[in-house]
């Protein structure tokens, strides 16, 4: 699918979509392959922990804010698919936190091991505007920002992976990063996109944060940004590593803790189970698509018009500058613990 091929999508053909949509979980042998799941402790990313560790993923990486609830939800897995034999490695991940996000792909980096798939799935819906310690609105950081950051230092590895030997089971499968966003793109009103400086912060500016839902709605159009401007980068293009975006329907969750009862049992009850929804995380990790494509419903599927449109292409690549500005900011801050040497990433991971 051609990545200008955009579409109109109300709310109405969503819901109707929703209730009559029919789609299975691919069919897929990972024996021998290594799978990284972020904020894969609960919610939909432990369901998609869960169609890994059944589709025999020999390594399954899971994160969290805390190693406890990370360390329960991998013992949790075994009990879950009695008949998984592979392993479940936790790691700590607050991506609130550029020190933390950058300590994470560090370790990560120097893990000697392969790693064939990263689903960038943590992400949290805020209810008010609120400023992580590092300055920026929540959930421009964690949904926007920091998966950008966190997947462009983790892209090496999947690089280094495709030069690996490939398990008998899964053969002409590329390493994928698959970076969880979500329908309400669609419907993202997005006016900081209309602003005459600074995207980002427009974006940070609690004059301009209209409501969470709409945040919400911007928070994933970015997340839809990011893959298509990983797309752009040499380990895609030269046709080693595979990079997507996935909506995974409206499934039945936590993150509507923050609504109202009444609002959040009506969605819940109008919701995929967690198990329907991720079998779109599982499509889109394992099967072949086109860089930056947008898979829901276990198919490639064009974004909104405004992602495709001048404006809309315009306006991710001025988010796109201004976040590599951020970053190498962050890599100047020198040796201290969570630094970033940003000259020695940049050639592996924005130039590599
Ligand atoms: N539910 C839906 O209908 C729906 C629809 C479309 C897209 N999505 C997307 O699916 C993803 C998962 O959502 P969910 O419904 O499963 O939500 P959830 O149950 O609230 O889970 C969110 C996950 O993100 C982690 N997380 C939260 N804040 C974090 C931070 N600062 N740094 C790192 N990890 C953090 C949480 O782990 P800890 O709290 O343990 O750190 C948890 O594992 C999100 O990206 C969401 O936008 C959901």
């Amino acid at each position: 699918m051609s990545q200008d091929q955009g579409r109109h999508y109300s709310q109405l053909a969503f819901i109707k979509d929703h209730m009559f949509a029919s789609f299975s979980a691919p069919k897929v042998d990972l024996t021998g392959r290594t799978v990284l799941v972020t904020g894969g402790n609960t919610g939909l990313g432990y369901a998609a922990v869960l169609h890994f560790a059944r589709s025999n993923a020999s390594r399954i990486i899971i994160t969290s804010r805390s190693l406890q609830r990370a360390q329960a939800a991998a013992e949790q897995v075994h009990k879950d698919v009695p008949s998984y034999r592979g392993i479940v490695d936790v790691m700590r991940l607050d991506l609130a936190s550029w020190s933390s996000t950058i300590a994470f792909c560090k370790a990560l980096n120097s893990d000697p091991g392969r790693l064939d798939i990263i689903v960038a799935n943590a992400g949290v819906k805020t209810d008010t505007y609120q400023q992580t310690a590092d300055g920026y609105e929540g959930a421009l950081q964690i949904n926007g920002l920091a998966t950008a950051l966190m997947c462009l230092l983790c892209l090496p590895k999947l690089g280094e992976t495709a030069g690996m030997e490939v398990p008998a089971g899964s053969k002409g499968m590329k390493p994928t990063l698959t970076i969880v966003a979500s329908d309400v793109h669609h419907w993202a009103k997005f006016p900081q996109a209309n602003a005459p400086g600074s995207l980002i912060e427009a974006l940070n500016d609690p004059d301009q944060f209209i409501s969470f839902d709409e945040r919400y709605n911007v928070s994933k159009l970015l997340s839809i940004y990011n893959a298509r401007e990983i797309a752009k980068l040499p380990a895609v293009t030269s046709g080693k590593v595979l990079v997507n975006s996935v909506g995974p329907g409206m499934v039945v969750s936590a993150l509507r803790d923050g609504m109202g009862p009444f609002t959040a049992w009506l969605i819940n009850a109008m919701s995929w189970s967690a198990e329907k929804g991720t079998r779109n995380f599982l499509w889109a990790a394992t099967q072949p698509t086109a860089p930056g494509a947008y898979v829901t419903h276990c198919k490639e599927t064009p974004p909104s018009l405004f992602i495709v449109s001048a404006k809309g292409k315009k306006t991710q690549e001025k988010y796109w500058r201004e976040c590599l500005a951020i970053f190498r900011q962050l890599g100047g801050r020198g040796a201290g613990q969570g630094a970033l040497d940003i000259d020695d990433r940049e050639r592996h991971a924005f130039r590599w």
